[in-house]
């Protein structure tokens, strides 16, 4: 609430978000939006507690972010939120299963009791025949898919996701809304996307609008069209 960021110092400061207020309810899916530069993925990291506010607060599930050790935003990152980026960011030498895997063995937790829970992600993200392939042995959008298992692996209440389809082309990247969508259905979680590409913000519940670091809009399914009707004006502004 009330959220503020301004990277850096001095003559050089930059305020990347300036006074965002927004409430996110369990099982929602949505999509920010805006232009480059507008704070999107400051607010999805201070919101991820990968980054924290110059000023105001962070509630997840009742809990004060702010009023947590490092240690506890740590754990509170990897019981609660599962994370999904623009270049996949997968580990090249390990298998697909292995990467999706990752987030358990960081945890320190034995591979064994993730055994059903890593044959349901293969089979969510459709991977089952790949889960021995390397990143580089996969497609684009087999290796995002990958990224995204890795982010459930867990069973997150929280999704944050930048720019998932940012690297894909249309078709690829609608297979993959199409499975965070699932997801989110199947294990009611709540998925927070930041994009600025119309198509993708449209197949979200809400689309909060962003620009300056400020929400300067907000709209919820099903008004997609004037959805695009607002990128196409912004597009065309910028
Ligand atoms: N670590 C940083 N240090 C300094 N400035 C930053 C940093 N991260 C982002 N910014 C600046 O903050 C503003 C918002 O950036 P960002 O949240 O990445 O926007 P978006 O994701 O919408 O493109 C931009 O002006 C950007 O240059
Ligand atoms: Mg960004």
């Amino acid at each position: 609430m009330d959220l503020k960021k301004v990277h850096g110092e001095g003559s050089t400061a930059v305020r990347a978000l300036d006074g965002v207020s927004l409430r996110f309810p369990g099982g929602e899916f949505a999509a920010i939006m805006g232009q480059s530069g507008s704070g999107k993925s400051t607010l999805l990291h201070i919101l991820g507690a990968l980054d924290k506010p110059t000023s105001g607060t962070v509630t997840v599930g009742g809990t004060e972010l702010s009023g947590l050790s490092d240690r506890k935003l740590t754990l509170l990152r990897r019981e609660r939120m599962g994370f999904v980026f623009q270049f996949f960011n997968l580990i090249p030498t390990l298998s697909a299963e292995e990467n999706i895997l990752l987030p358990a063995l960081i945890s320190g937790e034995k591979v064994g009791r993730h055994t059903r829970r890593l044959e349901e992600m293969l089979d969510l993200v459709g991977l089952t025949a790949r889960r021995n392939h390397r990143p580089d042995e996969l497609s684009g959008g087999e290796q995002q898919r990958v990224a995204i298992a890795r982010a459930l692996i867990r069973n997150p209440d929280i999704v944050l996701a930048d720019e998932p389809t940012g690297n894909l082309d249309s078709k690829t990247g609608a297979g993959v809304l199409d499975l965070l969508k699932e997801s989110a259905a199947r294990y009611g979680q709540t998925i927070i996307m930041v994009t600025h590409d119309p198509r993708a913000a449209a197949t979200a519940d809400r689309v909060v609008f962003l620009a300056d670091g400020r929400v300067v809009d907000e709209t919820r399914s099903p008004e997609h069209d004037e959805i695009l009707e607002r990128i196409k004006t912004l597009e065309s502004a910028g």
